[in-house]
């Protein structure tokens, strides 16, 4: 069984990740952290209750991470992040559901400190999908614990262009000093980029198919892969071919890493323009590879998918 945290800015692929761990018999989920990215930290959490309460799953805690980039004060969703994910996150669909439990007192900072103590890097790993702020957080505060820490995150681009800047992914971009000082701070670390999420996609007839229409929970999220797919189709040159399942494919390589395969490369991120948020090779590793970052650059993206649909279309047909 693998203990597993997620730090979400829920968001609608985000959505299918807290699925895809609902679903998964050897995962166990201690809690979901809130980050911010597609929206920001409130929205998001605000989200994860509402769609814990659709799955029938409020004994999973929820607690609000750091709220905005470690070089500003506040954060706005970009754009781009409204094109992919609505204004709320979830396509404008409205989860039909009403939590009963709220945002817990303890901060996400002061939880990953707990749980990273208590399990340890082979019971507990932490999948960060939106920007790594609340990581860094941790770090900063007990950077002893680097050694103790395993994170399969999503985020990056090492061999292909970035989906913000000719460079740069998205979840790197939001908070890119943090980032860099996550990849640097010696916890165990996979990078799930763009190289293998662009690979792993979910057809639109797949997602009719998937999400049947005929309750309120599948309705629920029928309009949201809707809107999903649209924007896919409308702003990507492949989006015909289906939406990118970014999110899910961190947390399904957590729980089985054979997923993928990856290349062993100590990497830094870059925080000046041009290329502010592009992920790279960090030089003043080259010679002495600590072995602690793993880059996903293949994936084994029908083996994922397989798992994928029979994992959210059991939860979605069972709980809601
Ligand atoms: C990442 O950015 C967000 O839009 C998605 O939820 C995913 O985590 C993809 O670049
Ligand atoms: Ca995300």
């Amino acid at each position: 069984m693998t203990k597993l945290i997620l730090d979400l800015d829920t968001g609608i692929d985000d959505t299918l990740a807290l699925m895809y761990a609902l679903g998964s018999p050897e995962a166990q989920l201690l809690g979901i952290t809130g980050t911010f990215g597609n929206v920001t930290v409130a929205q998001g959490v605000t989200n994860d209750l509402a769609l814990l309460a659709l799955f029938g799953r409020e004994d999973v805690p929820v607690y609000a991470g750091i709220d905005h980039p470690s070089t500003a004060e506040r954060y706005t969703p970009a754009p781009g992040s409204l094109r992919f994910h609505g204004t709320n996150g979830l396509g404008g669909a409205q989860v039909p559901a009403v939590p009963t439990q709220t945002v817990q007192a303890m901060s996400a900072v002061d939880v990953i400190i707990d749980a990273v103590e208590t399990y340890g890097p082979d019971e507990l790993t932490i999948v960060p999908t939106g920007a790594l702020t609340t990581i860094d957080a941790v770090l900063a505060r007990r950077p002893d614990l680097a050694s103790r820490m395993r994170l399969v995150l999503m985020g990056g681009a090492l061999t292909v262009p970035g989906n913000v800047s000719p460079f740069a992914e998205a979840n790197i971009h939001k908070d890119p000093e943090a980032a860099d000082r996550v990849f640097k701070s010696g916890a165990d670390l996979t990078m799930i980029g763009l190289d293998v999420t662009m690979r792993a996609r979910l057809p639109r007839a797949d997602a009719e198919r998937l999400f049947p229409a005929d309750t309120a929970g599948g309705a629920f999220l029928a309009e949201m892969l809707g809107f999903y797919l649209d924007a896919t189709a409308k702003t990507a040159p492949a989006g015909e071919a289906g939406c990118c399942l970014h999110d899910p494919l961190a947390v399904a390589v957590a729980l089985d890493p054979t997923l993928v395969t990856t290349l062993e490369l100590d990497l830094r991120v870059d925080c000046a323009e041009p290329g502010r948020g592009r992920t790279i090779g960090d030089p003043e590793r080259l010679l002495a590879p600590s072995g602690r970052t793993h880059v996903a650059l293949d994936v084994d993206a029908d083996r994922f998918y397989e798992r994928f649909c029979k994992r959210v279309s059991m939860v979605a047909r069972s709980r809601c």
